[in-house]
Formats: structure tokens, C-alpha cells, sequence
């Protein structure tokens, strides 16, 4: 009687607990970011307000509102196209020879592009802000939002990340131009370029030949890592006959100064980061100074001993 009496009541708890994904998450991918809403208007407004004041009569609420409606979708059957009017109301022109592309660096190119101030990298534009770092996804039965996961490519094509990122990344390929700059990892043990990635697949075919005065290439290593390619090297060379196949002019260059000094800022004492000559100059300033010091703290010491020896 009793066990019969506690039967139903523990029914609700275990469908509870299940759909709390307490069985083990659904997708592979982070569930959808806590206070994406607030992050999402924060950050618009934030830039239309103080990273571009020229963009003040955008519209953060309708932009919101136009990507709000991919999270009533099913979590595998969102588009690339169905971006197409918070893209149509969110984009604007990239400065020439600002743009900045990439694939496996994304917190070295966070810092270096400086939010705008030196590079203007596909999270620098307002479209890609507005997600920068998040996840979002509609749960699969239901019509709320699944804080547990969501699909990555591994679970399904159509999810609403990747088809952000789609359509986020052939906007920007195609509003890029003057020096377009990509960064690669030579220290990815897949490869530098991946041959199937967000850069071969949804930017280069984008980029705009006639706007395009040239492409370089920056293959950086990571400091006292592996170093798996170089320029002129496996999936770089893949890339490089890519690029001049379809008439671009391109130049790589191996570990560009700047971004390595910039990894250096975490590895000060590597040998890798040694600055030669300048460093050098440094130092002879640094001796120098040392023997000033010292000289003002012996001729004084003289004196006085000096003029003890006088008295
Ligand atoms: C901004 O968009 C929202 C939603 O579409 C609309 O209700 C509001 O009137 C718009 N605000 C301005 C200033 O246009
Ligand atoms: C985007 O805006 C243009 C006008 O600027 C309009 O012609 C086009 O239909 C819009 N596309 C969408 C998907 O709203
Ligand atoms: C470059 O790739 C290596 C190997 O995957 C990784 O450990 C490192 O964090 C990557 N560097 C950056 C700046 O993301």
C-alpha cells in the first residue's frame, strides 16, 4: 500500500531530474550562456555607444529581437540565413586594412586587436561582439532555453552556433578590404590552416577580389611549444597555393613580431623572448645607471672621509 501510495509522487521527480539533463547532457556543446540578454544589450550598447559612436542609431533592442527568434527554432534546424536580418540590421563598414582573420588563436587575437584600437577582428564588428565567447540554444523538447547543452557539429550541422558564426564570418569576408591579415597557429598539432574550418570554408570564398590589395599571413608559435608548421610549410602551403590560385597576391611571415612580443608579456623569461640588440641597449643603459648610482654614492662617501682625515 505504501510503496504503491509513493509510486506517482516519485514520477514527477525522475522526469524533473531528466529533463534538469541529470541523465547526462544532450549535445557536446556548453549550454546557453547565463544572462545572454543582458550580455547581448549590454555589449551593443556598449559599442554603439562608446567603440563606435557612429553606429548610435542602431537599434539594440530590434537586433535583439531579430536574433531572438532563432531561439525558437529546433536546436539542429537553425540556417545560416535565418541570421540574414539581425545581420541585415547589426553590420557596418570595417575599416580598410584593419581586418584580421584567424583560426585557433582566438584570446591572442582578442588582446592584439585591442577591441578595435589596433585590428578590427570579426569580434570587433558589432555582429560578432554581441556573441563573442557565448552559446545559445532552444532545448529540444520544449520551448525554453537549454542551460545544460547545445549542439556543436559534432550533433548536428544546422545548430545555432555554428550557423552564427556562418553567416557572421561571410559578412565580414565580404565588407573586408585593403591588407587583409590572418593569424594561424603553428603550434596546432592538426595543422596551422585547417583545410575544413570557418576561414577556408565561410571567409575566403567571400573576400571581395577587387577590394583586396594583398594578404599576410602571420604563422605564430607558441612560446617553448611545438613547432609543427612554418610558412611555406603543410597546411600553410595548402593555404598559400590556395590564395594565389584565386589571383591574390599573399606574403607569410613566420612569428611577426608585435603578436610574438605581445606572447612574450606571459613568458618574459624564456629565451625565446629575449630581445636581442635591443635588449642589449637596455642593459648597457641599465650598467650605466648603476655606475652613476654608484659613483654618487662612493664621491660623497670620499668626501666625507676626506675631510674626517682633514679634521
Ligand atoms: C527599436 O526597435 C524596437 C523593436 O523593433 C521598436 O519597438 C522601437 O520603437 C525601436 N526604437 C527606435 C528608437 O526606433
Ligand atoms: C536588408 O536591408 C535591405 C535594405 O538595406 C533590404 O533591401 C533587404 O531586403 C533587407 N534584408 C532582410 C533580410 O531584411
Ligand atoms: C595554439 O595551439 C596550441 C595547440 O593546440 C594551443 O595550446 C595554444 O593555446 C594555441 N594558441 C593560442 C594563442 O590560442
Amino acid at each position: 500500500m505504501a510503496a504503491r501510495g509513493c509510486a506517482p509522487s516519485w514520477l514527477p521527480l525522475l522526469q524533473l531530474l531528466l529533463a534538469a539533463g541529470v541523465g547526462g547532457a544532450q549535445w557536446s556543446g556548453k549550454g546557453t550562456s547565463q544572462r545572454l540578454q543582458s550580455i547581448f544589450l549590454g555589449r551593443c550598447a556598449e559599442y554603439c555607444s562608446l567603440v563606435s559612436p557612429e553606429l548610435r542609431d542602431k537599434n539594440c533592442t530590434a537586433i535583439w529581437e531579430a536574433f531572438k527568434r532563432l531561439l525558437d527554432k529546433d536546436p539542429c534546424s537553425v540556417l545560416p540565413s535565418d541570421y540574414d536580418l539581425f545581420i541585415n540590421l547589426s553590420r557596418h563598414s570595417i575599416p580598410r586594412d584593419k581586418s584580421l582573420f584567424w583560426e585557433n588563436n582566438h584570446l591572442l587575437v582578442t588582446s592584439y586587436s585591442e577591441n578595435t584600437r589596433r585590428f578590427t577582428s570579426l569580434s570587433n564588428v558589432l555582429y560578432g561582439r554581441v556573441a563573442d565567447f557565448l552559446s545559445w540554444c532552444r532545448q529540444k523538447h520544449g520551448s525554453g532555453l537549454d542551460y545544460q547543452s547545445c549542439p556543436t557539429s559534432e550533433d548536428c550541422e544546422n545548430n545555432p552556433v555554428d550557423s552564427f558564426w556562418k553567416r557572421a564570418s561571410i559578412q565580414y569576408s565580404r565588407d573586408s578590404s585593403g591588407v587583409i591579415y590572418v593569424m594561424l597557429n603553428g603550434s596546432e598539432p592538426t595543422g596551422a590552416y585547417p583545410v575544413k574550418g570557418f576561414f577556408a570554408d565561410f571567409e575566403i570564398p567571400y573576400l571581395q577580389k577587387d577590394k583586396i590589395t594583398r594578404i599576410e599571413i602571420w604563422v605564430m608559435h607558441e612560446i617553448g611549444g611545438t613547432n609543427v608548421e612554418s610558412c611555406g610549410e603543410g597546411s600553410v602551403k595548402i593555404l598559400e597555393e590556395r590564395l594565389q590560385a584565386m589571383g591574390f597576391r599573399s606574403s607569410c611571415i613566420d612569428d611577426y613580431l608585435p603578436v610574438k612580443l605581445l606572447k612574450c608579456v606571459d613568458h618574459s623569461t624564456h629565451s625565446d623572448c629575449a630581445l636581442n640588440s635591443a635588449a642589449a641597449s637596455t642593459q648597457r643603459e641599465v650598467s650605466s645607471l648603476d655606475t652613476e648610482q654608484s659613483a654618487s654614492f662612493i664621491i660623497p662617501l670620499l668626501v666625507a672621509l676626506a675631510s674626517g682625515f682633514q679634521m
